[in-house]
């Protein structure tokens, strides 16, 4: 039989090139596309058995799912969308030493002892490692299965012969099916391993969560490639420097995306973080020109958070624009909006803009906090260390209501900010103690706060 030719796969975004080439056309990333063995053909058996297919009422008419199961850590709990759905496939992405397996090991344990059958499988550490790890973290009595094993028919055969109710797969990169020739890693293997686990959980009613490493030089395989069979899809977030660590569901069949699960990294492991904002404002000092504190929504939840704004004089021909936490090319818009309709232009300065505590902060809500931090700098002129915004800025100037409205001035107020500034159509009634200051325009907002 002739050798099928080789697959040029994109370990980016897992998109398939006949040949190739320095950029991969589907995700535009350079240099990522690597020759690999062509996907095998085993496996499809065309014809042999008829599939069986279940008429849409008969299924009303079967028992109510089985229900979610909490394991105890809220945080964890709320970012799958209120606790595990049984037989679901989930993906934990996230930087190497981040403390994905620190947080699935006290999840998996939380889970044990809520009853549900668990087993842990490692790929990356010695089962012992993984015990020690355990005892560090006070979690040695719980009931979990451990495992130590790469090799993907393994597995299968040990989750058939336990059938748990959660399997912990540690990391999906270091899976290897012998039926694919490639090396661990490849996005050939990445693909092949998850197919199989995640076909196995669905049809084995086992839940199953794969642990993936996303490293930004692209070497390993991105777990974008598994996105799309899995459920729900969470990303575990942080900056090194910070003890902080968000874990933020980007896709989630059975519950909101965009839910964030907040902690801290203690020396004995991932410790739940239940206030946010009193978090993220908690290295507030005194009122300094530069610091705005927006009023955003995470999910179904409010969080305040500190934005930061530098602005200095460029030697640079092209100044800087250095933005850390927050989307640039909005940063940019903003800018451009000041410079065209307020007539405040910020050519010849460096910009430096950054959200406190290594929040990422995504809502264009954010674009008035943004704006206010940009101009208390450029004017050195300190907002009141009481005052919450929030807002989308459109391209004309005006400012744009955002939703939830009433839960972003609560939560502002219950921690103690007194007056607000929103956008003029926000449907609000008003806040008991608390001030709303509603405004049409930014340059209407220039010019009441910075007397411009
Ligand atoms: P780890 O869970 O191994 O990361 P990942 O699985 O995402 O690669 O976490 C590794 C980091 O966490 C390491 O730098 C040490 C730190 N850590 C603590 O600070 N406290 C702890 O209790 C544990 C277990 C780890
Ligand atoms: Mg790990």
């Amino acid at each position: 039989m002739a050798k099928a030719p080789s697959v040029f796969t994109c370990t980016a975004c897992g998109a398939v090139h006949k040949k190739w080439a320095g950029r991969c056309d589907a995700c535009g990333a350079w240099n990522s596309i690597t020759e690999e063995a062509p996907l095998s053909a085993g496996g499809a058996k065309a014809l042999s058995q008829r599939g069986r297919t279940i008429p849409l009422t008969d299924l009303a008419t079967e028992e109510a799912p089985p229900p979610r199961v909490r394991c105890g850590m809220d945080e964890f709990d709320r970012v799958l969308g209120g606790g595990l759905v049984p037989a679901s496939a989930i993906l934990v992405g996230g930087d190497p030493g981040i403390g994905k397996s620190t947080l699935l090991l006290q999840a998996t344990a939380s889970f044990a002892r809520k009853g549900v059958k668990c087993l842990y499988i490692s790929g990356e550490e010695a089962a012992a490692q993984v015990r020690m790890r355990a005892q560090r973290l006070g979690l040695a009595d719980a009931p979990v299965g451990l495992g130590a094993e790469t090799n993907l028919r393994d597995i299968l055969t040990t989750l058939d012969a336990e059938r748990p109710g959660l399997a912990v797969i540690d990391s999906i990169q270091t899976m290897w099916a012998d039926t694919v020739e490639a090396a661990p890693g490849s996005v050939s293997q990445v693909r092949a391993a998850a197919h199989e686990l995640v076909t196995f959980a669905k049809r084995r009613g086992v839940a199953i969560i794969l642990v993936g490493h996303v490293t930004k030089d692209g070497q390993i395989a991105g777990p974008r490639v598994v996105e799309h069979m899995v459920d729900t899809v969470l990303y575990f977030e942080g900056e090194r420097g910070h003890q902080f660590r968000i874990l933020r569901a980007v896709k989630n069949r059975f519950g909101p995306a965009d839910e964030i699960g907040v902690f801290e990294m203690t020396g004995g492991g991932l410790a739940q973080v239940a206030n946010p904002s009193a978090l993220f404002l908690s290295e507030r000092g005194q009122a300094q020109p530069g610091s705005a504190v927006f009023a955003g929504i995470e999910g179904t939840r409010p969080v305040l958070t500190e934005v930061q704004a530098l602005v200095a004089p460029s030697t640079l021909a092209s100044p800087r624009r250095t933005v850390v936490g927050l989307d640039s090319g909005r940063v940019s818009t903003i800018l451009a909006v000041l410079e065209a309709r307020c007539g405040i232009p910020f050519t010849g300065l460096d910009v430096f803009l950054n959200v406190a505590g290594g929040m990422r902060v995504n809502e264009p809500a954010a674009d008035l906090a943004i704006a206010a931090a940009l101009l208390s700098a450029r004017e050195d002129v300190a907002l009141p260390p009481d005052m919450a915004i929030f807002g989308e800025i459109s391209l004309s100037g005006a400012l744009r209501p955002v939703g939830q409205a009433e839960n972003r001035l609560k939560e502002a107020q219950k921690l103690g900010f007194s007056q607000a500034i929103a956008p003029e159509r926000t449907k609000i009634e008003g806040i008991e103690g608390m001030q709303v200051r509603k405004m049409s325009d930014l340059t209407a907002f220039v010019g009441e706060i910075f007397g411009a």
